[in-house]
């Protein structure tokens, strides 16, 4: 174990610590009667906790490495055979005699010496002591200086770097790993009645927990750390997690801890789409990250708008700034007039500020004896003099407001911020300034060429040099590039890219550039079009595209005649299949969110969500909050019963309003119609018992030939079918050895099925009613 490895195992063990001590844990623990250092112990030890605690803790490796590098990099303090010059000699006796001088001048007059005088000749003798040190100390030492200086910023950095493991550490490895060790722990619970002590990360929004490593996630991670990637199709139906896996990607949460990060560009298909632009716009992204990327931590905003915003907000703040400190001067001014003014008729004008500070002073020491006897004997002197006092403390408040307040935020401020500081790769040295440059004008040129043709929003622009508009831009500037240039450029550029910060400065290990949402553009052609041409962009060295499709959608252009599946498919090096999840991943889900959730609980949300993340976690949140109305145990025969309900009326909504939809072109589908909305009417109304029937009769009014409102009564049946599957199952007696989990299994499917095989999903559904599997 290297020594970093053995610190960031002491953090972890440290975090364990402190989150067992939360009441969640310490309750669970207790209740299953654990001892917490053997806990804490095999927690620490699992190899998955250990693997993101190392990921996580790359950033202090940086900064420690950067520590023992500059350590080794130690200077000669002193040289020892060292013999001054004539003139580093007169250097090094004129310091300390102007430096020596100056303090007894100051013993001797400084009691009178104005204190502009003061300070004026103080500063001068600093800088005089400061150049003859610099002239006369020999270079070793000065660089000793400088060396220890900078030891002292970067070890300031590795402490800002450990702050924010730890916060990490317990967020998001302790915690979640933390409740999934316990649950594992815990033979599982078949209890039917939910007790849930602490069920708040239930309802974290679907994105905010952690990953459950699908397969998918897997072979991403597989992808992302092949030493030449290539172009990876992401393929799955809605909510199934695939922007999920790409927002991981970008974040760098698959690059292995031995590499360097990858640099993330996220751009979303247009809805409708033009080559050129497209390209444009990709290349416009590109730019923009690894601007962003070489530009100093602070000024990182991610968007234009943001940096519109900072520039006119730091413009309002050092307004408002301004006169916040003229208001303030302007009231010590008049404050110190009036202290001035009170004074003088307290204590006379003397004219001599010495005069006057001794007996404000001799008042002060002596003010109560003092006040109660002016004050008893009418003495207006006093009052004036308590005046002054009144006015002085203003006077110094305003001054402090204005100075040493300011002076000594902006000190604390500025040293949080240093110790806060992440250290980024290094933005200097004349192959990335040259790459900024580039990457600027780039950006200025696309965005000149953007704005030259009808635009990324949306139209597609006239075959170039067909417009009237562009004779102007075409005396301007040079040729606007075509489709095949623009392409080129892109691929030239991120080339470039690859040169300077992955081979040059290995600052990166490469860039992602992901595309979400292919389905986006509603017209298959186009999606086709979209498919075969980006091809042309992909296998740049070390560049990784991640592409991503709904099926829903593959499936429905393919249904309009489009072999859209097939260009997907042979687009990409690899296809990534991203599938709902397991019943275990569900389980492992719920149990990172949720300690004790018992296992038909788990069941119960699987199968109303059919296994799909999103629903899951709509599930999970409408369980968090139903469960926290009832404020008590919660039987799973009345949780399947509100959550069927609340599903139900939402899929009703839904169905009605896509009938009212459907052309009521014969006389036959307006009947059918009429039916189906007078059968989805008796569903809403009806106890979510007594499904059946409404079932079965809408199923009989989807006979016949395939038209819309027969496949959306077949539909809609099918989805009665399994709501009346669901609170049967749940309803009834559930143990292990009910079986009830593979039916719920069994139902889940049923659920995906449900939108595109319907038929399938309703003969499953009464397989599984009837026993039969
Ligand atoms: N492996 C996973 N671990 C934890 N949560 C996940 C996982 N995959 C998906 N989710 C959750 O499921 C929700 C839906 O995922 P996501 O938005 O990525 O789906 P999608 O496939 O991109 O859907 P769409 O096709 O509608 O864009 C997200 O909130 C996400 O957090
Ligand atoms: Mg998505």
């Amino acid at each position: 174990m290297t020594r970093h490895q053995a610190r960031v195992s002491s953090e972890l063990i440290e975090a364990l610590w402190k989150v067992l001590d939360e009441d969640e844990f310490d309750e669970e623990i207790d209740r299953l009667k654990l001892n917490p250092a053997d806990v804490v112990t095999k927690v620490s030890r699992t190899p998955s906790v250990v693997e993101q605690a190392y990921e996580l803790s790359a950033p202090v490796a940086t900064a420690d490495a950067d520590v023992e590098r500059h350590r080794r990099d130690k200077p000669e303090w002193w040289p020892l055979d060292w013999q001054p010059t004539k003139v580093e000699r007169r250097s090094l006796i004129v310091a300390p005699a102007a430096f020596l001088g100056w303090i007894g001048l100051l013993a001797v007059f400084g009691g009178s010496m104005p204190d502009l005088v003061f300070v004026g000749v103080t500063a001068l003798v600093l800088a005089i002591c400061y150049v003859c040190a610099m002239i006369g100390l020999p270079t070793e030492f000065v660089d000793g200086i400088r060396w220890a200086v900078r030891l002292a910023f970067l070890t300031a950095d590795g402490v800002g770097e450990r702050w924010d493991l730890r916060q990490k550490l317990r967020d998001e490895v302790v915690r979640p790993e933390l409740r999934k060790w316990l649950s594992s722990q815990t033979t599982p619970s078949f209890d039917v009645v939910l007790e849930l002590r602490n069920a708040d990360s239930l309802s974290l929004p679907a994105g905010e927990g952690p990953l459950v490593e699908t397969p998918a996630v897997q072979a991403c991670e597989r992808e992302v750390n092949r030493r030449l990637p290539g172009a990876v199709g992401l393929a799955g139906t809605r909510g199934v997690g695939k922007s999920t896996i790409i927002r991981n990607a970008l974040d760098n949460k698959f690059t292995h801890e031995r590499r360097q990060p990858m640099l993330g560009v996220l751009t979303s298909a247009p809805v409708r789409y033009d080559a050129r632009d497209f390209v444009l716009h990709l290349h416009a992204c590109v730019c923009r990250a690894v601007l962003d990327l070489l530009a100093d931590r602070d000024d990182r905003s991610g968007s234009e708008t943001r940096r519109l915003w900072k520039r006119e907000y730091a413009r309002r703040l050092t307004r408002a700034r301004i006169a916040r400190v003229l208001g303030n001067v302007l009231r010590w001014a008049v404050r110190t007039l009036f202290a001035l003014g009170f004074a003088g008729l307290a204590w006379g004008r003397t004219g001599d500020v010495r005069v006057v500070v001794r007996e404000a002073t001799a008042f002060a020491a002596d003010l109560v004896p003092n006040v109660r006897a002016g004050l008893s004997a009418g003495d207006l002197r006093v009052v004036a003099a308590l005046l002054t006092l009144w006015f002085a403390l203003r006077a110094a408040w305003s001054l402090w407001l204005f100075t040493g307040w300011p002076l000594l935020a902006w000190l604390v401020s500025s040293l949080r911020r240093r110790l806060k500081r992440t250290p980024g790769p290094r933005r200097h040295g004349p192959p990335i300034e040259a790459l900024h440059k580039v990457a600027e004008q780039h950006l200025r040129t696309i965005r000149f060429l953007q704005t030259h043709t009808s635009g990324w929003s949306g139209k597609v622009s006239a075959p170039i040099g067909t417009e009237a508009g562009w004779s102007k831009s075409l005396a301007k500037t040079e040729q606007p590039w075509t489709h095949p240039e623009v392409v080129d450029r892109l691929r030239d550029f991120l080339a470039l890219v690859v040169d300077v910060l992955v081979d040059g400065h290995g600052v990166l290990s490469g860039v992602t550039i992901a595309i979400d949402e292919v389905d986006k553009i509603g017209d298959p052609e186009e999606a086709q079009r979209f498919l075969n041409e980006i091809k042309g962009v992909f296998g740049v060295r070390h560049c990784l595209f991640l592409v991503s499709m709904s099926d829903d959608a593959l499936t429905a252009f393919e249904r309009r005649g489009i072999p859209a599946r097939d260009a997907f498919d042979s687009a990409f090096t690899t296809m990534i299949d991203v599938r709902p999840f397991t019943l275990d991943e569900s389980r492992d889900w719920l149990a990172r969110r949720a300690l004790g959730i018992p296992e038909p609980f788990v069941w119960l949300c699987h199968c109303l969500s059919g296994g799909l993340p999103r629903d899951l976690g709509r599930t999970a949140i409408a369980l968090h909050d139903a469960h926290k109305r009832q404020k008590g145990p919660w039987h799973l025969a009345d949780a399947a019963r509100l959550l069927v309900r609340r599903d139900l009326d939402l899929k009703i909504r839904a169905f009605t309003h896509t009938a009212r939809q459907v052309a009521r072109d014969t006389a036959e589908t307006t009947g059918r119609l009429r039916d189906l909305l007078e059968s989805l009417r008796q569903a809403a109304s009806a106890d979510v018992d007594d499904l059946l029937p409404i079932a079965e009769a809408m199923r009989r009014g989807a006979d016949g030939d395939p038209t819309p409102i027969t496949e959306l009564s077949a539909e809609a049946a099918c989805y009665l079918l399994f709501c009346q599957t669901v609170v049967d199952l749940f309803g009834q007696e559930v143990d292990q050895e009910s079986g009830t989990g593979a039916v719920a299994i069994g139902i889940a499917d049923a659920r995906r099925w449900m939108a595109d095989e319907t038929t399938l999903a309703w003969n499953h559904l009464v397989g599984l009613r009837t026993g039969g599997r």
